[in-house]
């Protein structure tokens, strides 16, 4: 696992944004997977300035989300095709439906979640996995306590993680699900390539852990020292605790 701390958010965002650009164009095809919260922000917006200048094209990319909510109506702003729609999809040329999530809205989840596991491995899974961090190590919705070999599974939200996520719900902590749909720790390991990006002070325990704790459901992050080509891109406050 490499590490690297950057700057600033904008230094990160340049760095992933290269990262991204790199791969498609190796791979203008490539299966893409995304990540919500506020930490791949910076990237998206960076990602929509190099396709506006004609650098990148998203055209034959498949994407594929980490999580959803469940519990959410169709048109909540807050379900996160809802958010992956808004901030990244409809703003570069990726095709409408090229973008897949875990149906949360399914009267069946545990069938959802199987379909979305298969559909993942008939597109041979990402060939780059973008990531965030949960204060509590999350990746996906993978709370800590979870297996470490998970496929995409329904999930409980932590306590911590609906109080963390209770700003995106005018701040009414009842408003915040308490189940989602994620993919599995072992979903994420299969991408080709990993993509971590943490900001900020309340990041820095987990990102302690992710880098010099030991591989341990309890942080669940620290499976990406398993994997043989993860970057993780932080910045001084998220690093302050190494
Ligand atoms: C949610 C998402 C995670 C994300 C985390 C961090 O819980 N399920 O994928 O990494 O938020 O969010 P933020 O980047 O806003 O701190």
């Amino acid at each position: 696992m490499e590490l690297v701390i950057l700057d600033s958010a904008e230094d990160i965002a340049q760095r992933a944004a290269d990262v991204v650009e790199d791969l498609l164009r190796t791979k203008p095809d490539a299966v893409l997977g995304t990540a919500t919260g506020s930490s791949p922000l910076p990237l998206y917006d960076e990602l929509v300035r190099r396709y506006e200048a004609g650098r990148i094209s998203f055209k034959d990319v498949t994407g594929f989300m980490l999580d959803e909510y469940v519990g959410l109506p169709a048109d909540h702003p807050e379900r996160y095709s809802a958010f992956m729609e808004t901030h990244l999809r409809s703003r570069i040329d990726m095709a409408p439906g090229a973008l897949h999530g875990p149906d949360a809205l399914s009267d069946d989840l545990e069938a959802a979640c199987r379909d979305y596991e298969a559909q993942m491995a008939r597109a041979g899974y990402c060939d780059l996995q973008i990531l965030g961090i949960g204060t509590d190590g999350h990746i996906g919705f993978n709370e800590p306590g979870g297996a470490l070999d998970s496929v995409t599974h329904v999930g409980v939200l932590a306590e911590q993680t609906r109080r963390d996520n209770a700003r995106f719900f005018d701040g009414d902590l009842d408003a915040v699900p308490t189940h989602c749909l994620t993919q599995g720790l072992s979903t994420i390991m299969r991408a080709r390539r990993l993509l971590l990006i943490a900001t900020g002070e309340n990041k820095a325990q987990a990102v302690a852990h992710l880098v010099d704790g030991e591989v341990s459901a309890q942080w669940p992050a620290t499976v990406m020292q398993n994997h043989p080509d993860a970057l993780v891109l932080v910045d001084p406050q998220a690093a302050s605790l190494l």
